[in-house]
């Protein structure tokens, strides 16, 4: 992957709204990542890792903490998960803190980066992906682990050599801590806060930032823009580089019919509808649109009956 040649460490922000491709990306960020490091942490607030890895064929450990015990316990718990990876040979750790309250998801970050920072053999060299960081790092400091902020700051010098910072709402997350990045993956943003977070962060005027602002606004799922510091290099979803101009101008995903009728039909239950099939994957945007035409087509039939 381009974005991690000719760099023995970094921080990585993956910026971009719902459902446009940044936990896909994060996944295949992380195959080429577990060639660099010893160890890839996940840290998952929503609990969607497990389908995603089984789905890639990616073996790992899953983890899931539902209860904070003492911070002491838990250093030795972190201790035995990486003996417990060594021994098979696993090296990807999932921590599913999906069940934890923010307050605790923020403890609990606290811990875990104390670990890494001070009690990891020190030769270990270790990457965390973190996605929804919004979750305990709030840009208002409400929910903030600090430890964390220590993590991503000095990582670089105890071996923590990768770590990625993954947000919907780029305008919610700390701006000094996402400003630690070193490089940027943005994918479609279209609210304007989130759009003036991340100018702010690159450090564009508003005027120099327009052109981007409008292909950013454009990317199709699986597209993206890359800020290293220097250059914006835009790519597609199958991550080779495009033309601006190109942005948005992917094939549109045709689902079947039937499909869609389940889906609308389980929506109508109330049932959680993000994945709904082995084989496909509806990103929650798509689900949108079928429910706002289908109210239009209501709408468009009972003006009809009105008329008559
Ligand atoms: N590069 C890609 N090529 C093909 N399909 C893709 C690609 N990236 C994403 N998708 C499709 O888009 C869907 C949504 O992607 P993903 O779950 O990564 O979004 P997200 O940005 O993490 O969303 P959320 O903010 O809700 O977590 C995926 O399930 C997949 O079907
Ligand atoms: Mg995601």
């Amino acid at each position: 992957m381009e974005i991690l040649d000719n760099r023995e460490h970094g921080v990585i922000a993956i910026l971009g709204m719902r459902g446009t491709g940044k936990t896909w990306f994060s996944v295949k960020l992380l195959k080429h990542l577990m060639e660099k490091v010893d160890i890839v942490y996940l840290i998952d607030v929503v609990g969607v890792y497990e389908d995603y890895l089984s789905e890639q064929d990616i073996d790992a450990v899953i983890i899931d903490i539902d209860d904070l015990v003492s911070a002491v316990d838990f250093f030795e718990f972190f201790k035995k998960v990486e003996h417990a990876q060594d021994t098979v040979k696993y090296k990807i750790v999932v921590y599913d803190i999906s069940a934890l309250s923010r307050k605790e998801m923020v403890e609990f970050m606290d811990i875990f980066s104390e670990y890494l920072l001070r009690f990891k053999p020190k030769n270990k060299k270790v990457a965390v992906i973190c996605d929804e960081v919004g979750e305990y790092a709030e840009q208002e400091r409400g929910y903030y682990s600090s430890g964390f902020e220590t993590l991503v700051r000095i990582g670089r010098n105890k071996n923590v050599l990768w770590i990625v910072l993954i947000t919907q709402r780029p305008q919610k997350v700390n701006k000094h801590l996402l400003a630690l990045s070193d490089i940027y993956v943005i994918f479609r943003l279209m609210h304007n806060l989130d759009m003036d977070a991340v100018r702010n962060i690159l450090g564009y005027s508003k005027t120099d930032f327009t052109i981007h602002e409008q292909t950013i606004k454009h990317l199709a799922t699986g597209q993206y823009i890359v800020y290293d510091g220097m250059n914006l290099v835009a790519y597609n979803e199958n991550d080779e580089q495009m033309q601006f101009s190109d942005a948005g101008v992917v094939q549109k995903r045709v689902y079947p019919e039937t499909l869609r009728k389940e889906v609308l039909q389980k929506y109508d239950e109330g049932v959680s509808v993000k994945v709904l099939s082995q084989t496909y994957q509806i990103p929650y945007e798509t689900i949108r649109t079928w429910i706002k035409t289908r109210k239009k087509k209501e709408v468009d039939k009972n003006g009809e009956d009105k008329a008559k």
